[in-house]
């Protein structure tokens, strides 16, 4: 394959259970360089297990996961790391270090994984803050984060890595329309300046439609629908037709 033809992430056929239960079945998705895809689907229909999959926080029962030519699943813990450090990840529950305040939560990847001087450190920490609108609020532990500010912390967490490869769990859950808007505008601005591949797991379908170039539809653990967001408001099933509607 050319370097240009080269899925930014592949997963080919892949298929994950816990226990008894069959959480994706036999999933086959490719995301271009500089794509963003959106991943819809019902509560409890393995979103998030699939971005999980993406950055190997979970393996796979069968199938491949590919990020560029790299087949994550048999990566050692080195691999993995240079693999994630190209890789920004905002989970559902934003997940920060509840002892550090939110200034400390970004200089910490910084200083353990860049060579970054102190004054760039805290130029990329002005600059990440003032994007998700939290420069007031870099001295706040997370306990005195709202939840929405919570999740806006998060983003900047994955942003300032400045990733090749951003995986994020409903990046609007808990905002308000504006501000869930004006995260929107961050990664439309983030997809087109920095040509950064997206996947984006959302309910907000309008949120959605904005930012992504496709839609990957999940039920049931399969993907049941894969396109242009136009393209699938005419789709077969009657459940993708309702997933893609703007309500
Ligand atoms: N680590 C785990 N151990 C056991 N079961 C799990 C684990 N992670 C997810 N599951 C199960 O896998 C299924 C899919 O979960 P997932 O979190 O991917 O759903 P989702 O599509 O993201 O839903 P939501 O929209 O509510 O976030 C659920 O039944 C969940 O209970
Ligand atoms: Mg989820």
């Amino acid at each position: 394959m050319s370097d240009e033809k080269q899925a930014a992430i592949a997963l080919d056929h892949v298929s994950k259970s816990f226990g008894t239960k069959q959480v994706l079945r036999d999933v086959s998705l490719e995301i271009e360089r500089g794509e963003a895809v959106c991943i819809l689907g019902r509560s409890g229909t393995g979103k998030s297990v699939a971005l999980k999959l993406m950055i190997s926080l979970l393996k796979p029962d069968s199938g491949y996961i590919w990020v560029g030519d790299e087949d994550i699943a048999q990566l050692n813990a080195e691999g993995l790391s240079r693999v994630r450090r190209r890789m920004g990840f905002l989970f559902q529950s934003a997940a920060l270090f509840d002892s550090l305040t939110l200034h400390d939560n970004l200089a910490l990847p910084l200083h353990r994984l860049t060579d970054k001087s102190r004054p760039e450190i805290e130029e990329t920490i002005e600059r990440v803050l003032g994007e998700v609108g939290l420069a007031a609020d870099k001295g706040k532990m997370p306990v005195e984060l709202s939840g929405g500010m919570k999740k806006r912390a998060g983003l900047a967490r994955a942003l300032v890595l400045a990733p090749e490869i951003l995986l994020i769990d409903e990046p609007s859950s808990g905002l308000d329309a504006i501000t869930a808007e004006e995260i929107d505008d961050l990664l439309l601005r983030q997809k087109s300046q920095q040509k950064t591949t997206m996947v984006i797991v959302t309910h907000d379908v309008r949120g959605a439609r904005r930012v992504a170039d496709r839609f990957a539809v999940l039920d049931q653990g399969s993907l049941i629908a894969l396109g242009k967001p136009a393209d699938l408001e005419h789709h077969e099933s009657e459940i993708v037709r309702k997933l893609v509607a703007e309500h």
